[in-house]
C-alpha cells in the first residue's frame, strides 16, 4: 500500500474562511486523512496559508502593518480556527517560509536549465491614481468569453477561464475604482506551457473516469483552448525575489510558489523533527499517492500549471494521483459576504453550535456534483433528525434501559437469535459499502450509508423490544443490550473521521479508549467484543435539538432571508 499524501488548498492568508471554504477543501481533506489513518496507512496531511501577492500587500497597508507581521497575524488566526474545527494537519505551514523559498528556487533553476523559462516584454496595467502596477486580480472588467462584468484579470470566476488583465473589456482598478489605466511595458519571465502541451494532454486523458468529472472536464477545457505561456513573475515587493540577472527587482507570481508550498510546508514539517524526510513524500512517485482537495477555481492550476512545473524539472516529483475538486457552497442561494455580515464564517459557526454539528452537516451535503446551498432550515432538520432522533436517541435509550435493568455495567451475552444474525449480515454489507465510499471520496454517499448504519441500531431495538423481553427472558434481554452497547462502539468508529469529538465521547461511554481503529473482524465477532461486567458511564444526551424559536433568531442574525 502506498503512503497517502493529503493536501488541502492553501487559502489566502488575508481572507476569513467561511463554511464554503471549509467544505470546499479543508474538511473533506481532514476526513480523508482521518479515514486513512484509521485504516492503518502511513499518512501525511499538509496544509497552510498562501501568503504572497498583492492581497497581502494591500491588506497590510490597510492595517498599517509590515506585510510579514500582517501575514503572521492572519496565519495564526487561520491556524487557531482550524484547530478548533479539529482539522488534523500533520503540519500547518506557510508559503512564505525559507523552506518554500529554497524549493521554489530549486524548481525554477531546473526549469530554466531545461529551456522552459522565457523572457518576454509584456504590457502591464499601471494605475497612476493608485501609484502602482496593478496585479492581475486587482483589475476587473468584462470577461471577453462570457460577458461577466466583474471578471478579475487573472480568472473569470463565472466561466473559470484563466485570463490576462489585458484581455478584459473596460478594465478598472479594484483599489480606487479608477478606469484611468495605463498599459506599460515591463519584462517578465514565462513558463512555456505550450512546449509541454501534448505530454500534459496525454496525462490528463488517463484521468478520465478516474477523477471527479469536474476536475477532468476543467483540465480538458483548458487544454482544448490551447495552452499559453504563463507569466511567473510580478512587479511587487512582497514575495520571493527572482534569482535571475535582470529580474532582481521582481518577485515570483503567487500562483508559482503557492502550489510549491505543499512541498515547502512538508519541508517545514521535516525540518521540525530530526529523522523526518520530505523527499520520501515528494520525490517518491512510485510509493506515494497524492490526494489533493480544492475548490473548482483552483483546478486549472493544479491540473495544468503545477504538474507542468514539476514535470518540467525532469526530477521525478510525486504528482497528484487523485484530485478531488469541489463545487461551491453558497449561503441560502447567494454569496457569503463578511462585509455585509451575510453567511457563516468559521469564527461565528463555533459560537453557535458544537463543531461536529457543522462537520456532519457540511460533509453530508458536500457540493460534490453541483453547487449546494446552506440554509438554517436544512441544517436544523439534519441536526434534529440524524444526530438527535437517530444517533442520540439510540444511545440514550440503550444506556437508560441497561442501567434500569442491569445496573451501569455491560450485561452478559445470552442466546443469539435470527435478529442478531440478520443484524450482523446487514452491517457487514453496510460497513463495506461505507468503507468503499470513503475510499472513493464519495462523501454524500458515504454519509447516507453512515446514517443507515445508525438506523440499523434503532431498527434492531424496535424489532427486539428489549423493554418487553426483559420482563420474561432476562438472558435474551442481556443479548440485546450487550449487542446495542457494542453498536455504540461500532457507531463511534464509523463516525470518527467525520465527528471525532463525538466519537471519542461515545467510546468513553462504553469504557473504550479514544483509539480510532477500523473494524477488520466480521460483525458476528466485532459486536460481541465488549466485556460483560465492565462499568459504563451514564450520560447526558450528546446532542440537543434546535428549536423553532432558535431557528428564527439565527435566520435574522445571519440575514438568511436577504439575498
Ligand atoms: O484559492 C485560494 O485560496 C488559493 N490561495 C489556493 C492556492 S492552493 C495551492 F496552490 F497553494
Ligand atoms: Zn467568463
Amino acid at each position: 500500500m502506498k503512503k497517502q499524501l493529503i493536501t488541502s488548498a492553501l487559502l489566502y492568508v488575508n481572507g476569513l474562511p467561511h463554511l464554503g471554504h471549509l467544505v470546499g477543501c479543508l474538511l473533506p481533506a481532514d476526513i480523508c486523512a482521518r479515514f486513512q489513518r484509521q485504516r492503518g496507512r502511513e499518512t501525511l496531511f499538509i496544509c497552510g496559508t498562501d501568503e504572497h501577492g498583492t492581497v497581502s500587500e494591500v491588506g497590510a497597508a490597510q492595517e498599517k502593518m509590515p506585510v510579514a507581521d500582517y501575514c503572521k497575524k492572519y496565519h495564526d488566526r487561520h491556524a487557531d480556527l482550524y484547530r478548533r474545527f479539529n482539522l488534523s494537519f500533520d503540519f500547518f505551514g506557510r508559503t512564505s517560509s525559507d523552506q518554500n523559498k529554497e524549493i521554489t528556487y530549486r524548481i525554477f533553476h531546473k526549469l530554466d536549465e531545461n529551456g522552459l523559462i522565457e523572457e518576454k516584454t509584456t504590457k502591464q496595467v499601471y494605475s497612476p491614481d493608485d501609484d502602482r502596477y496593478l496585479p492581475d486580480s486587482y483589475v476587473i472588467g468584462t470577461c471577453p468569453y462570457c460577458g461577466y462584468d466583474r471578471a478579475k484579470g487573472d480568472q473569470c470566476e463565472n466561466c473559470t477561464k484563466v485570463l490576462d488583465p489585458t484581455d478584459l473589456i473596460h478594465p478598472r482598478s479594484v483599489l480606487s475604482g479608477s478606469s484611468n489605466i495605463e498599459i506599460r511595458e515591463t519584462k517578465h519571465l514565462f513558463l512555456n506551457l505550450p512546449k509541454m502541451e501534448s505530454e500534459l494532454s496525454n496525462w490528463i486523458e488517463t484521468k478520465k473516469g478516474v477523477w471527479p468529472d469536474i476536475a477532468y472536464s476543467i483540465a480538458k477545457k483548458w487544454l482544448k483552448e490551447g495552452l499559453r505561456e504563463r507569466g511567473i513573475t510580478r512587479d511587487l515587493k512582497w514575495g520571493f525575489t527572482v534569482p535571475k540577472a535582470g529580474f532582481e527587482n521582481k518577485v515570483f507570481y503567487v500562483w508559482f510558489d503557492a502550489p510549491i508550498g505543499y512541498i515547502g510546508i512538508t519541508k517545514e514539517w521535516a525540518d521540525a523533527v530530526p529523522g523526518r524526510s520530505w523527499e520520501e513524500w515528494w520525490l517518491n512517485p512510485d510509493n506515494v499517492n497524492h490526494i489533493e482537495f480544492m475548490g473548482k477555481d483552483n483546478i486549472p492550476y493544479h491540473t495544468i500549471s503545477f504538474p507542468a512545473t514539476l514535470r518540467g524539472t525532469r526530477e521525478g516529483w510525486t504528482e497528484v494521483g487523485f484530485l478531488k475538486g469541489m463545487n461551491y457552497l453558497n449561503f441560502a442561494g447567494g454569496k457569503f459576504s463578511k462585509s455585509a455580515h451575510r453567511g457563516i464564517f468559521l469564527d461565528d459557526a463555533l459560537t453557535e453550535f458544537p463543531v461536529d454539528y457543522w462537520r456532519y452537516w457540511l460533509i453530508a451535503n458536500a457540493p460534490e456534483s453541483d453547487d449546494a446551498s446552506f440554509t438554517f432550515d436544512h441544517f436544523a432538520a439534519t441536526v434534529n433528525k440524524d444526530l438527535n432522533d437517530v444517533l442520540g436517541n439510540f444511545i440514550n435509550r440503550v444506556l437508560k434501559m441497561t442501567s434500569n435493568n442491569f445496573g451501569t455495567v455491560i450485561p452478559p451475552m445470552g442466546p443469539v437469535t435470527d435478529a442478531e444474525t440478520d443484524l450482523y449480515a446487514a452491517l457487514d454489507t453496510l460497513v463495506a459499502d461505507y468503507a468503499r465510499y470513503m475510499e472513493n471520496l464519495e462523501f454524500r454517499k458515504a454519509m447516507a450509508t453512515l446514517r443507515e448504519i445508525w438506523v440499523s441500531g434503532n431498527n434492531y431495538i424496535a424489532k427486539t423490544e428489549p423493554w418487553k423481553v426483559v420482563k420474561t427472558d432476562k438472558a435474551y434481554a442481556g443479548t440485546i443490550l450487550n449487542t446495542a452497547l457494542n453498536l455504540i462502539r461500532l457507531f463511534a468508529q464509523m463516525a470518527a473521521p467525520v465527528m471525532p469529538e463525538t466519537a471519542e465521547k461515545m467510546l468513553a461511554l462504553v469504557g473504550e479508549p479514544a483509539d480510532f481503529v477500523w473494524p477488520t473482524e466480521k460483525m458476528a465477532t466485532y459486536l460481541t467484543t465488549l466485556p460483560a461486567g465492565r462499568a459504563f458511564l451514564p450520560s447526558d444526551p450528546l446532542f440537543s435539538k434546535i428549536t423553532p424559536e432558535r431557528l428564527e433568531e439565527l435566520k435574522v442574525k445571519y440575514k438568511e432571508t436577504e439575498s
